[in-house]
């Protein structure tokens, strides 16, 4: 584990890994707030938006729940009813409190390149200050806030098809993103990190440990 936080994208069509490589990426975290659009994650208190009959009632119970632990550990799974509504209050939420890691799947439904909520700007912007991880998923890269993309430390990309997608990656990235992600075979990703140079291929093996192809890896399974 390291302990610098940062901006993680990633990156891939649907199907192709992202959730099962964030899952390992926040194996270990102790404080930790997910936006689980997809109902996709099972590991921590579940809140569901759905699940409730009054408008505001998940909030008012998250509220709750998190006045008893916010000194301590907590794993919450927040799943909205509206994901561009809800994102303001919880973004604004774990930018006070700090010290976290933030999971948004399918980021692109929250901050697009033109509207994005207050609070997540003041997390893009701020939140290395305020210790606060964000991990941001999705499947078009073309659909988000620059300033995500910009800010980002390290950027997993899965298969990826979408022409605008593949040509945006590749002004971010280099040219020779094409060329891996074509090599990609089924669950890689390509990795780009702010700490190595070039791009390496990877994988999640059986959940446990993300093996590179490559011999120059950043710390195999520390991620
Ligand atoms: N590294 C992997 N090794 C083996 N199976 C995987 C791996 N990554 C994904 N899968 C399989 O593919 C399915 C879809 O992966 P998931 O991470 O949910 O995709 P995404 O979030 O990109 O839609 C998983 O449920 C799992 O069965
Ligand atoms: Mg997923």
């Amino acid at each position: 584990m390291t302990d610098e936080k940062k901006i993680r994208l990633v990156i891939g069509k649907r199907g192709s890994g992202k959730s099962v490589l964030t899952k390992h990426l926040i194996r270990n975290e102790s404080r930790l707030v997910i936006y689980d659009i997809m109902s996709e994650y099972t590991e921590g208190v579940i809140f569901d938006a759905d699940s409730v009959i009054f408008d505001g009632h998940a909030r008012e119970d998250v509220s709750e729940f998190w006045r008893h632990v916010y000194r301590k550990s907590f794993r919450i799974i927040y799943r909205p009813l509206r994901p561009k509504d809800e994102i303001d209050w919880l973004a604004r939420a774990v930018f006070a409190l700090g010290d976290l890691t933030f999971v948004v799947e399918e980021i692109d439904a929250v901050c697009t390149p033109f509207d994005m909520s207050e609070w997540m700007q003041a997390i893009i912007q701020r939140g290395r200050h305020k210790n606060i991880e964000l991990i941001g998923i999705t499947p078009a890269p073309f659909g988000i806030h620059r300033d995500l993309t910009r800010q980002a430390k390290d950027i997993f990309v899965f298969q990826t098809k979408e022409p605008r997608d593949v040509q945006y990656l590749r002004r971010l990235l280099g040219e020779e993103i094409e060329a891996k992600l074509v090599a990609l075979e089924q669950y890689e990703f390509v990795h780009w990190s702010d700490r190595v140079d070039g791009l390496q291929i990877g994988k999640v093996e059986n959940g446990k440990e993300i093996v590179y192809r490559t011999p120059t890896s950043p710390g195999r399974g520390e991620l």
